[in-house]
């Protein structure tokens, strides 16, 4: 039996407020997308998995995979449409023809569980339709234009959610004549409609199985995870000299010198890296980026920063915020300050507000103030979700 998959993320995210699309957003870490992915992707049950996604995040979801995993299952995304149901049939097209069962499922569910995935397979094979559903717990009131309220027999109401299943041949169907149908806001409407009826299924784990919609669904699945912090410092030094450039956080500063060293010389970044490491307990750049290697001379620091950023998420930690103080008498920094956190920030792919760039002198006295050497300092703060 082959087990297909439609993962529809190709809204707006609009009510969650985040300015993009929800189903990217960093839930404890990793994209809400890629969380939903992997509860997919548990136990194996299902063989292929097509994600559905707006033009306009091609791009974000390209580059997840790298960072996240890409888990064996998935086909390349297709588009999705302007409503849930366009969405939904652009992905059932994009199935293999000879898949038999096929969940549909919102990539911003990402708490199903490997029950609930079971438990709708199971009956869509026995009844052609699973589509899991919850008893519901208040009251439902019906009312009508004229005012009157109607008391619904709650005996009778269950709340539906995704993952939906059903046979394949018979969804695609459904969905040929009724993928337009603005009334189909889930997919048993559909099947309802052409076939008279549906399978509800009842499993263990729908009070957990939300959709995140608003900002406050975000900040109560945040709770739902348990996180250990590390902090970590960083100290380094370099000579100023004659002929070379002299960057700093990765912008390079107009100077009569620059600093000396195999790579760029970036002190500031070599701090920053220093302390993310130490955080991680990984050691430090000397270690990572051993100034014997050829590949690092002349390299720009912020490509280090890139991969010690890839070093301390392989061990699971994330940064929550960096404050960097770099010590120099000379030349004046200021003006260069916002660019130099910008440019953090986007290597890190964190926030500017959690990246903090401080300059000051030494009144000139030591090295620093008397502009034989800049030297630099940083402190951050990691994450690391343990459960
Ligand atoms: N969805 C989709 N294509 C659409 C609309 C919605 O693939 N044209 C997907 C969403 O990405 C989401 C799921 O359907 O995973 C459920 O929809 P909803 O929670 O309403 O998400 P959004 O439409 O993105 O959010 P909002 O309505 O707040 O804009
Ligand atoms: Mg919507």
């Amino acid at each position: 039996m082959k087990v297909g998959c439609v993962v529809v993320a190709a809204g707006r995210g609009e009510r969650a407020g985040l300015g993009y699309n929800k189903v990217f957003y960093p839930l404890a870490g990793k994209s809400v997308l890629m969380r939903t992915l992997d509860a997919l992707a548990a136990g194996g049950h299902i063989d292929i998995c097509v994600p559905v996604l707006n033009a306009c995040d091609f791009e974000a979801y390209e580059k997840l995979l790298p960072r996240e995993g890409r888990p064996a299952f998935l086909l390349p995304p297709v588009q999705g449409g302007s409503t849930r149901a366009r969405s939904v049939y652009a992905g059932l097209k994009a199935l293999d023809a000879d898949t038999d069962i096929v969940l549909v499922h919102d990539a911003a569910r990402p708490f199903v569980t490997e029950e609930i995935i079971t438990s709708v397979i199971k009956d869509a094979e026995i009844y052609a339709s699973g589509v899991i559903s919850a008893p519901v717990t208040d009251t439902v009131k019906q009312t009508d234009a004229d005012g009157h309220v109607r008391t619904l027999d709650r005996a009778y109401l269950r709340s539906v959610q995704t993952p939906q299943a059903f046979n394949y041949k018979m969804l695609l169907d459904a969905y040929a004549s009724g993928a337009d149908d603005a009334a189909a806001t889930d997919d048993a409407y559909l099947f309802e409609k052409a076939y008279g009826n549906v399978h509800l299924t009842e499993a263990a784990g729908t009070r957990d199985n939300i959709k995140l919609t608003v900002m406050e669904d975000f900040l109560a699945a945040e709770a739902r995870f348990n996180y250990e912090y590390r902090t970590g410092t960083g100290y380094d030094v370099h000579r100023l000299t004659e002929g070379r450039r002299l960057v700093l956080c990765g912008e390079c500063i107009p100077y009569e010198k620059g600093l000396l060293g195999h790579s760029d010389a970036d002190v500031a970044l070599h701090a920053l890296m220093d302390a993310m490491l130490g955080a991680a307990a990984l050691g430090d750049i000397g270690r990572l980026f051993p100034d014997t290697d050829a590949r690092y001379e002349g390299i720009s620091s912020l490509v280090l920063l890139e991969e010690t950023n890839r070093a301390i998420n392989k061990a699971g930690f994330t940064l929550e915020n960096c404050d960097v103080t770099i010590v120099c008498q000379r030349p004046k920094l200021a003006p260069y300050i916002d660019r130099m956190r910008q440019n953090i920030a986007i290597c890190l792919q964190t926030d500017v507000s959690r990246v903090s760039v401080k300059a000051t002198t030494t009144e000139r006295l030591g090295f620093e103030g008397e502009g034989a050497g800049i030297s630099a300092q940083a402190a951050v703060l990691l994450k690391k979700v343990t459960q």
